[in-house]
């Protein structure tokens, strides 16, 4: 019951515009150094057992920001997707995109799926960029009439994303908005004071210590094997 492995590690990648303010630079200049840093999580996060990494770069409600930052930001994916091509395919990173993809750029998205097309065989890691992304709409594009009630495996196939290990949040805020809402049911949460920007492999390697330290049980107890409902009723039948 207990799991001391983190196979699915999500990340929302906080405080980019404070790490600009605090330095009196543009905001952008923050998602600059944001982007470095995400360079930096994904080289490292192989090394610590990851296999997939989920970060949030832009989500759904980002639109809300003004013009020149949401530009500066889809130039930005671009920008990263061509300095990453390389290193993916030298470290078997398969990289791919969730969230809508009809209101992006163009050019944006033409990037996303050639990188997704070229990297398809990366085995070592899988980093998933959440990009005009809302886990509520992921949900109800997921939900159809035909969807049984209760029938969470199927759901959760059709949503085809896997359920979250650990959810790191940066820059000290403690909420969800909107990220993975449905795979992090079970998630551990960690919250950390460090700016996005700042945040390095040693930093992951503290939240993963304290991952491993934490008790997972699933809503059962220490030590139970997993026993749902359906599986019970089928052994007392037998
Ligand atoms: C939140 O910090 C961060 C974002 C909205 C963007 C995240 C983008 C990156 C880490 C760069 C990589 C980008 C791409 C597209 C690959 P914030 O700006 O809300 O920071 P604040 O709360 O301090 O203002």
């Amino acid at each position: 019951m207990t799991q001391s492995h983190c196979t699915h590690l999500a990340i929302i990648m906080d405080g980019n515009g404070r790490w600009a303010e605090r330095r009196g630079l543009p905001r952008l200049a923050g998602h600059c150094a944001g982007e470095r840093a995400l360079r930096r999580i994904t080289a490292a996060a192989p090394n610590f057992g990851i296999s997939t990494l989920t970060v949030y770069a832009f989500s759904s409600d980002n639109w809300k920001r003004p013009a020149g930052e949401i530009s500066g930001l889809m130039n930005l994916l671009e920008t990263h997707l061509a300095r990453e091509l390389g290193a993916c395919l030298k470290n078997g990173v398969r990289l791919s995109m969730i969230g809508r993809r009809d209101r992006i750029p163009e050019t944006a998205r033409w990037a996303v799926e050639e990188t997704e097309r070229l990297t398809q065989n990366g085995r070592r890691l899988h980093l998933r960029l959440a990009i005009d992304y809302s886990s509520r709409d992921a949900m109800l594009a997921a939900w159809q009439p035909s969807c049984a009630p209760y029938d969470r495996q199927a759901f959760a196939e059709r949503l085809n994303s896997p359920d979250v290990d650990l959810l790191i949040r940066t820059a000290g805020e403690q909420r969800l908005s909107d990220f993975l809402l449905w795979e992090s049911a079970y998630a551990e949460l960690y919250f950390t004071p460090v700016l996005w920007p700042d945040f390095n492999a040693d930093d992951l390697e503290t939240a993963l210590e304290e991952f491993a330290r934490r008790v997972r049980r699933f809503g059962g107890l220490p030590g139970q094997t997993v026993r749902t409902p359906t599986a019970t009723a089928a052994e007392s039948a037998c």
